[in-house]
């Protein structure tokens, strides 16, 4: 029942998922989790290190091809997690990003320390470029400690905004928490995914934070958050 966006189980292509076997590994996990849909987002990192695009399909098809022969109620998108470097905007102008599943929007991430004025142009040019950015673990970046600011750059922009699964169910210290109670109760947050690496505090737990988050800001607001918002995604609304 719920649609990942932000997951990096292919392997082989970035520092998620190191062989075939950790990928079904991690895929059966996703699915006792409750997830019947990822939208799969390795790492580009443009400049930085090269994007092996072959070898990303042809691993994300045998993937495919292992989930039908076992009988898995699981369906795999293509995507990409895309780092806001100095070379994303002309990657981005020659149509060398992939977007998600076909829908106009882009998972973009900044280093923890960009600062405020670089992500609000890497706003402007995602969306100049026809692309609606969803700004991946918002709640990773030390210039958007202030809901404010994210409310600004969602107003200007139409961005959408993306936190991670752990970071909703992590114990954290009491500021901490207060903020990322903050960002739902305040209707920031468009997306809870899980950024599903092969690393400890990485697994998928959905269920848990959908848990938490109905709890917190109710039934119907959790239900967008896990699977309502990324249904529109797909269909492309
Ligand atoms: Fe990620």
């Amino acid at each position: 029942m719920f649609c990942d966006i932000h997951s990096h189980v292919i392997w082989g292509i970035d520092d998620g998922a190191r062989s075939f076997d950790v990928t079904k590994a991690l895929i059966r996990e996703c699915v006792d989790d409750g997830i019947d849909t990822i939208i799969t987002s390795p790492h580009v990192t443009p400049g930085k290190a090269e994007f092996k695009d072959d070898v990303y399909l042809e691993h994300l098809e045998q993937t495919r091809e292992w989930i039908e022969s076992e009988g898995i109620g699981l369906k795999l998108y293509t995507g990409a997690e895309i780092l806001y470097t100095s070379q994303t905007e002309r990657f981005i102008q020659e149509r060398r990003v992939r977007d998600m599943a076909g829908s106009p929007c882009m998972l973009v991430e900044f280093m923890p320390d960009n600062s405020l004025h670089r992500i609000t142009e890497a706003m402007r040019q995602i969306g100049n470029a026809g692309y609606t950015p969803i700004i991946a673990h918002v709640e990773r970046y030390d210039c958007l400690n202030k809901i404010d600011r994210i409310l600004e750059l969602k107003d200007e922009f139409n961005c959408l905004i993306q936190v991670n699964a752990h970071t909703v169910t992590r114990r954290q210290g009491f500021f901490r928490r207060r903020f990322i109670e903050k960002l739902f109760k305040e209707g920031v947050v468009d997306f809870v995914a899980t950024d599903t690496h092969d690393m400890p505090d990485r697994h998928p737990n959905m269920t848990q934070a959908y848990a938490t988050l109905k709890e917190l800001v109710g039934q119907e607001y959790a239900d967008e958050l896990m699977f309502e918002n990324q249904r529109r995604l797909l269909l492309g609304e």
